[in-house]
């Protein structure tokens, strides 16, 4: 039996999460094996209730179980909180370093037959495109210091420190490469090498490890290039090798151009195995609390749990069928469909409902 650490957080976080119970419980029924979830609170909620955006209840929970699936955190209401307080900083970046979680998988895909998703021009968009973004999660300027403001009037300063090692690099270029063999055999490795240092070490250390794939394609662009590569023609893109900051961003731009925020999952792993997931997106205070959020990225990251740390590949694939299935169909919440045909939109357990009666009655 595996225990699973669900920590649903804030805004939408709570309302996509019922749908990937819902999932689970459709996979564990359907491929006979057993799971027992337990919720824990994380974020601006917890802080509401525990005074506290990550309880030791809540740690001492995602310690003792065999994953963690994470939902969103954060808000307006919570904002301007003290920085280390925050629940980005204090939960969701705690839970990151505190575990080792340093490799991020952000898997962005279209078929070529749900082309009229993407906010991409047809012509683009026909070609279809699977891109794995890699993000190394537990270095660069987000966990740098010193951090901090200092200074008074016009002569306050803000200051973040961008660093990488050269041990952090290493093990997450292998990890790229090392899915790229198992995909198309290309790796872009991500940087801003004509500026940063950061990243001139970076650059050097892609290219060392590089060697040791020679049947593996391989290219540095820049970040600003990449990003606009992206949106010019994703489909030359297999695996993008990206440091935090740079694949933050391009992942968002990813997650647009499958056609919305709502889609795009990740894994976050550490090298033990251990693995928590979650969707790219955030909380989306502006839909929160109406029943239109898009459950598919949530669910989606459910599936990624199973396969990465349950060993159970089948179920996975079963779910991302039955997402397939859903879009295919047209069973789509309102951020996936243009403003005009918004009044035929799917509410979010909708979309759920119908992703686990395709699991029901899928042949296995
Ligand atoms: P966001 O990703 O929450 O929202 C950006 C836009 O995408 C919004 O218009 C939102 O409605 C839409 N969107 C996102 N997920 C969606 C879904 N499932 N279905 C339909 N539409 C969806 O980004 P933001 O507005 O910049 O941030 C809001 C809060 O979330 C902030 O506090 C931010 O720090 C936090 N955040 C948390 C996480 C996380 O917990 N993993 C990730 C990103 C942002
Ligand atoms: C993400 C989010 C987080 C990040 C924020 C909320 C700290 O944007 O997971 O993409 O920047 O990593
Ligand atoms: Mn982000």
């Amino acid at each position: 039996m595996s225990n699973i650490a669900v920590l649903a957080g804030d805004g939408i976080g709570p309302e996509v999460m019922v749908e990937a119970k819902k999932v689970l419980a459709a996979v564990a029924d359907k491929f006979q094996f057993t799971l027992k979830t337990q919720d824990y609170d994380v974020g601006g909620a917890a802080i509401d209730i525990h005074g506290n955006a990550l309880p030791d209840v809540t740690m001492k929970g995602c310690q003792a179980a065999d994953a963690i699936l994470f939902g969103s955190v954060g808000g307006p209401k919570w904002a301007n909180l003290p920085p280390t307080e925050q629940p980005e900083r204090c939960a969701l970046l705690g839970l990151r370093g505190h575990f080792d979680l340093f490799c991020n998988m952000r898997p962005a895909t279209l078929q070529p037959a749900l082309s009229s998703l993407s906010t991409l021009r047809s012509d683009i968009s026909a070609q279809g495109f699977d891109v794995l973004v890699i993000r190394e999660l537990t270095g660069d300027i987000y966990f740098g210091e010193p951090k901090g403001r200092k200074g008074e009037g016009d002569e306050e300063t803000g200051f973040d420190s961008m660093f990488y090692s050269r041990r952090e690099i290493k093990r997450i270029a292998h990890l790229a490469f090392q899915a790229a063999q198992k995909r198309n055999n290309k790796v872009t490795s991500v940087d801003k090498a004509n500026v940063l240092a950061t990243s001139q070490l970076w650059r050097q250390v892609v290219e060392e490890v590089a060697v040791e794939y020679p049947n593996v394609t391989f290219e540095h662009l820049y970040v600003d290039n990449a990003a606009m590569q992206l949106v010019r023609d994703p489909n030359q893109f297999d695996v993008m090798l990206c440091p935090n900051l740079f694949g933050d961003i391009l992942s968002d731009i990813c997650a647009m151009i499958t056609g919305s925020m709502g889609l795009l999952p990740s894994a976050s792993l550490n090298s033990d195995g251990f693995g928590m997931y979650e969707p790219a997106g955030g909380s989306a205070p502006d839909i929160a609390g109406q029943g239109i959020a898009n459950p598919i990225a949530q669910i989606l990251s459910a599936a990624l749990m199973l396969r990465y740390s349950l060993n159970q590949d089948n179920a996975a694939k079963a779910i991302e069928e039955a997402v397939g299935s859903a879009l295919d169909n047209g069973i789509l919440t309102a951020d996936l469909l243009p403003a005009e045909q918004r009044s035929n939109a799917k509410t979010t357990s909708e979309v759920g409902d119908y992703i686990c009666a395709q699991i029901n009655t899928a042949n296995i």
